[in-house]
């Protein structure tokens, strides 16, 4: 069990929810605010046994910083994805590392549909060309449409799922490419991507980050999706190969893109930001007060139940609990 108000060194700027509630139990260090972060390495060096921070677009907590803390027993992490922590290490070295998971599911999949939407009827052009006082000069062009679409979930997770039901109730055929076959989904399977894509004009991409996942959807698979193909990023911007999806788009290879994700988030390419046929969203698939509430909560509540020698409520497959630590 940890001491009382344990060390817990927060790695980078969080909701107040979250340095409130660490602080009321734990000893919080602020570490993107440390005047000198080195010194406050060493000082916590000998006794810090609890991290937290932030998810997807932050820096990386890497294996070589994590091991400046050899007492380290937790990071609580904001956000579902956590590609950005070596949890390989963690697992390996046993810290137990804990996500956000579920809270925030319909949130991302309520987004992950309005971006489809935005995307397909050009809604957020529509919009500008209303306020431009275009709309005296003769009505916006009629666009695309999703009737008679079919649409291709690429990671049917706990997100991938609330995305296809939603994608059902809109009336799209589903089909969907995970790593594995879902025992508990009826929707038609593709072992590869390259295949679902062939297949489908619509391709909803829902993977997490990582070395697995990294340019996923590259330039065979776009071309795959074909000129009426809309590809619509949700789960990380380090799947698709930028480079390639903005030639695809030039190159009229597919129809358009909705993209909430980017590669090296907050800088967007500007040749995508150029484009006025696409929609680009600020990374807000899950960016309600409610839900990152109850993602902040988490966050504490992690760090509460190991406080209390109790197994974390959400600990990423990678680091079972009990750790080698325990
Ligand atoms: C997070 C996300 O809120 O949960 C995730 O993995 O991508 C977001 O919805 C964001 O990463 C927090 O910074």
């Amino acid at each position: 069990m940890a001491d009382d108000k344990a060390d817990v060194l927060l790695i980078g700027p969080a909701m107040p929810l979250i340095v409130d509630g660490i602080s009321r139990a734990f000893t919080l260090h602020k570490f993107w605010e440390a005047p000198d972060k080195d010194k406050l390495v060493v000082e916590l060096a000998p006794r810090l046994k609890a991290m937290a921070g932030g998810g997807g677009g932050h820096a990386a907590v890497t294996g070589e910083f994590l091991s400046k803390f050899p007492k380290l027993e937790i990071f609580s992490s904001f956000g579902v994805g956590y590609d950005h922590i070596d949890a390989k290490w963690c697992g390996e070295h046993g810290v137990i590392v804990t996500n956000t998971p579920d809270v925030l599911t319909e949130e991302v999949a309520d987004t992950a549909l309005g971006l489809l939407l935005c995307t397909v009827r050009e809604f957020p052009q529509a919009e500008r060309y209303l306020r431009a006082g275009k709309w005296l000069g003769g009505n916006y062009p009629l666009t695309a449409s999703l009737r008679e679409r079919k649409a291709g979930i690429v990671g049917l997770g706990r997100i991938g799922k609330a995305i296809a039901k939603r994608m059902e109730a809109f009336g799209l055929s589903v089909a969907y490419h995970n790593r594995n076959k879902q025992a508990d989904a009826s929707y038609k399977y593709y072992p590869s991507v390259l295949e679902l894509a062939r297949d489908v004009d619509i391709l909803m991409v829902v993977t997490p980050g990582g070395a697995a996942t990294k340019n996923l959807i590259n330039a065979q698979v776009l071309e795959a999706l074909g000129p009426n193909g809309i590809l619509i990023n949700i789960g990380r911007g380090s799947a698709v190969d930028e480079p390639a999806l903005i030639k695809a788009l030039k190159e009229k290879k597919i129809y358009s893109a909705g993209l909430d994700v980017f590669a090296d988030e907050p800088r967007v390419p500007k040749e995508l930001i150029e484009m006025e046929n696409i929609v680009l969203f600020p990374h807000l698939g899950s960016a309600s007060v409610h839900t990152r509430q109850a993602m902040g909560q988490l966050v504490v509540d992690n760090l509460l139940a190991w406080k209390a020698g109790k197994p974390p409520l959400t600990p990423v497959p990678e680091t079972p609990y009990p750790s080698k630590k325990k």
